[in-house]
């Protein structure tokens, strides 16, 4: 009796494990013993890290979706910010940083660890002012650092950014290229930085900020040369390059119901009709303490509805200085009521802070009278906020 139950578990376990999985059954994840492969017209795709499943083929002109090439590190172990996101069944909790910090001791040993943060994304090292300063002539030792930073410690990465109007050189802004010009000119970006970290990076934010705050179309050298096409042809270069990353176009305001999240939706929406590659939205959520907008999970909803992935790419919530016990309190529940926004979409593979430390952080010299908008103080100690980030993961 105890043999034959044996010889059925065994029979079971090796038929899992060679079967082809059926169109919506699991194909892989952490943990999984079964087959990784899937019946013919679907194809195995990640989830999260837990759990990959066999989808319906797309034709391949859609060239959605691919599996990142880039591998995902072990789960920590523990109860901090990353090790609880993954336990969660997400990709990381992540930070971003700079070159500059990287000389800091104090600040980089806690970067360092991987139970913090399972992700990096360079603030500003790889953007086009950093990588093509004149035409033609890239430089990728910044990028390069922050990888080489991120793998030491099992770290995933992602790329920021491709096509932005911001911390664009002036030979771009100013070339009075034509659009045939252009065109080559991003491709020619896009291509190279994509395919520098080819395999070492499982995301790239290809652009940002596409539009402006009533969903109208923001003017810049791309849009105003090239209309609408830009985002077609920075996508398509950087999916050329790197077919194992994701892509992803990054925005801010998009975090609510408004005209803003209504043009991203409907940018996805034509994305996808047209076959050109996209994978993901990444909701950048710089907000004010106690405004962090309600709509947030249902927006996230509405955007994998379409079919793409989000991650919230750039979190951080300032307040007014001086900071006050209430103010951090409600800060707390800002960042617990983001992360947990993200928790409850499967869809949403992670969330990254805009630097961990206030020490770091972009706020106040951006927003003048504000700060104090990170997990950890200036004095890399945490935060009420850091408790509201592991209450939410946990
Ligand atoms: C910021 C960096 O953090 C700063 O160091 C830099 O001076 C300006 O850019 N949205 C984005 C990020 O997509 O790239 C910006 O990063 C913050 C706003």
């Amino acid at each position: 009796m105890k043999l034959s139950a044996t010889i059925l578990a065994l029979a079971i376990y090796v038929s899992l494990a060679t079967a082809q999985s059926q169109e919506w059954g699991q194909c892989g994840g952490i943990g999984w013993a079964g087959s990784t492969t899937c019946v013919s017209g679907t194809v195995c795709t990640v989830i999260n890290a837990y759990y990959s499943q066999c989808l319906p083929a797309r034709p391949s002109s859609e060239c959605t979706g691919p599996t990142s090439t880039a591998s995902i590190p072990p789960a920590p172990t523990g109860s901090n910010s990353n090790a609880l996101a993954r336990a969660a069944g997400k990709l990381y909790f992540g930070t971003a940083t700079d070159n500059s910090e990287l000389s800091d001791a104090a600040y980089v040993a806690i970067l360092s660890d991987d139970s913090y943060f399972g992700q990096l994304t360079p603030a500003n090292s790889m953007k086009w002012d950093a990588t093509e300063p004149e035409q033609g002539v890239f430089t990728f030792s910044g990028g390069d650092q922050i990888v080489s930073q991120a793998k030491a410690h099992s770290q995933i990465m992602r790329g920021h950014n491709c096509v932005w109007y911001n911390q664009l050189p002036s030979w771009v802004s100013n070339g009075g290229f034509t659009s045939a010009q252009l065109t080559s000119i991003i491709q020619n970006h896009c291509s190279t930085l994509v395919s520098h970290y080819k395999g070492e990076i499982i995301t790239h934010a290809f652009e940002t900020e596409p539009f402006n705050d009533d969903g109208t179309w923001r003017s810049d050298v791309f849009y105003n040369t090239l209309g609408t096409s830009y985002v077609d042809i920075a996508l398509q270069a950087a999916r050329a390059a790197d077919p194992g990353a994701k892509i992803y176009i990054n925005d801010y305001n998009i975090e609510m119901t408004g005209a803003k999240a209504t043009s991203m939706l409907n940018l996805i929406k034509d994305l996808k009709s047209r076959g050109i590659p996209v994978d993901g939205v990444g909701l950048q959520c710089h907000f004010i303490v106690g405004e962090v907008p309600t709509s947030l999970q249902s927006i996230m909803q509405q955007f994998t509805a379409l079919g793409v992935e989000v991650a919230i790419t750039e979190l951080d919530i300032r307040m007014t200085l001086p900071a006050s016990t209430a103010l951090l309190a409600q800060q707390e529940t800002d960042y617990k009521n983001v992360i947990s926004a993200c928790k409850a979409v499967s869809g949403c593979v992670g969330v990254t802070v805009w630097d961990y430390t206030d020490k770091y952080s972009w706020v106040p010299s951006t927003f003048s009278g504000q700060g104090e908008a990170c997990p950890w103080d200036a004095n890399l100690q945490k935060k009420p906020a850091y408790s509201g980030i592991t209450a939410a993961w946990a």
